[in-house]
């Protein structure tokens, strides 16, 4: 095991890019151990030897795993818990946006995969080292897109693909995740947000295929009047960390202040029923 006792540890998905380099920056400047998850060797060293020099405390280190495959969730969860006894911060924070339908590698498509399913099945997976900190935070990183998620086509084998569409309904997963998983750690010291970080410059959906020419023209036309990652992030590490925010769980947040739930996520039997079809899509993580 490597952390000291009092080290608090954090991992964070995606984190050699964008929201999740900058969440990382903020949590190791706060003396957290941070894992940083990437898919690329390349751009996830570059990322950490930038984040290096932030680190309060014990240095951040890399962990590679592709999120779209279960096999490498798996591999991932496997290799945190050999180095670690505990977890203190879990940010899903990796999503990308796909303008064609795909699918990976496991026959799921690829907006739920990357973007819902490998949140829940990594949050099932850690579960046991977040019960070993004394007040664990699960922080999921969703959109604030009104919309619903179609229940009997999830992935989109019955309509006609709209990325944009496939990308916010799955992000409508991480919050249909957070409540219901909140529910479930009733009582427990583990508590589990979703924040939406608000509209920021990044690399969202550069590397998932070509997109439409007018989406290109819109990102780059709309770039300059965005804000920085590093300021969204401010919002992301204020709910894994915030002393205020002791026993409280199940917040759907924006800046610092809870958000309206999207009316499909108050319904408690359309949450159980997303629950149950992540479990399935999954191999049944969470014990019932
Ligand atoms: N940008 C916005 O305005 C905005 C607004 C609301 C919510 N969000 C959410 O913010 C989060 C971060 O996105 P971002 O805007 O910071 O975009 P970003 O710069 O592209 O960062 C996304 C991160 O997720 C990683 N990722 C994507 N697919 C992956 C996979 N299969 N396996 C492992 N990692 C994978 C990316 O890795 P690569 O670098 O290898 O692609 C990257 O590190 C996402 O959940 C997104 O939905 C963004």
């Amino acid at each position: 095991m490597q952390q000291t006792p009092h080290t608090p540890v954090a991992l964070v998905t995606g984190a050699n890019s964008g929201l999740g380099k900058a969440t990382a920056q903020h949590l190791c400047a706060q003396g957290f151990r941070v894992m940083m998850v990437s898919r690329d060797r390349a751009r996830g060293e570059a990322a950490l030897s930038e984040l290096s020099a932030h680190a309060v405390g014990a240095p951040p280190e890399l962990m590679l795993a592709d999120l779209s495959s279960q096999a490498d969730i798996r591999r991932l969860a496997a290799q945190v818990q050999a180095r670690y006894d505990r977890l203190d911060v879990l940010v899903n924070n990796a999503g990308n946006t796909f303008m064609t339908r795909q699918v990976s590698v496991d026959g799921v498509e690829m907006s739920l995969a990357v973007n819902h399913l490998a949140a829940f099945l990594l949050t099932a997976l850690l579960l046991p080292l977040l019960h070993a900190a004394p007040a664990a935070r699960i922080v999921t990183v969703g959109t604030r897109l009104e919309t619903a998620m179609q229940l009997d086509d999830l992935q989109w084998e019955k309509r006609p693909y709209n990325g944009l569409a496939a990308y916010a309904q799955s992000k409508l997963g991480n919050l249909h995740f957070t409540f219901a998983l909140a529910e479930r750690l009733a009582g427990k010291a583990i508590s589990a947000h979703c924040v939406h970080p608000g509209v920021f410059r990044s690399n969202l959906g550069r590397r998932s295929g070509p997109s439409p020419l007018w989406i290109r023209l819109i990102t780059a036309l709309s770039a300059p009047f965005l804000t920085r990652p590093e300021t969204a992030a401010r919002r992301v590490s204020y709910i894994a960390t915030a002393p205020e925010l002791n026993g409280k769980t199940g917040g759907y947040w924006g800046d610092r202040v809870p958000l309206p739930a999207p009316p499909q996520t108050r319904d408690p039997n359309i949450r159980e029923q997303v629950w149950r079809i992540s479990q399935d899509l999954t191999g049944r993580p969470f014990a019932e």
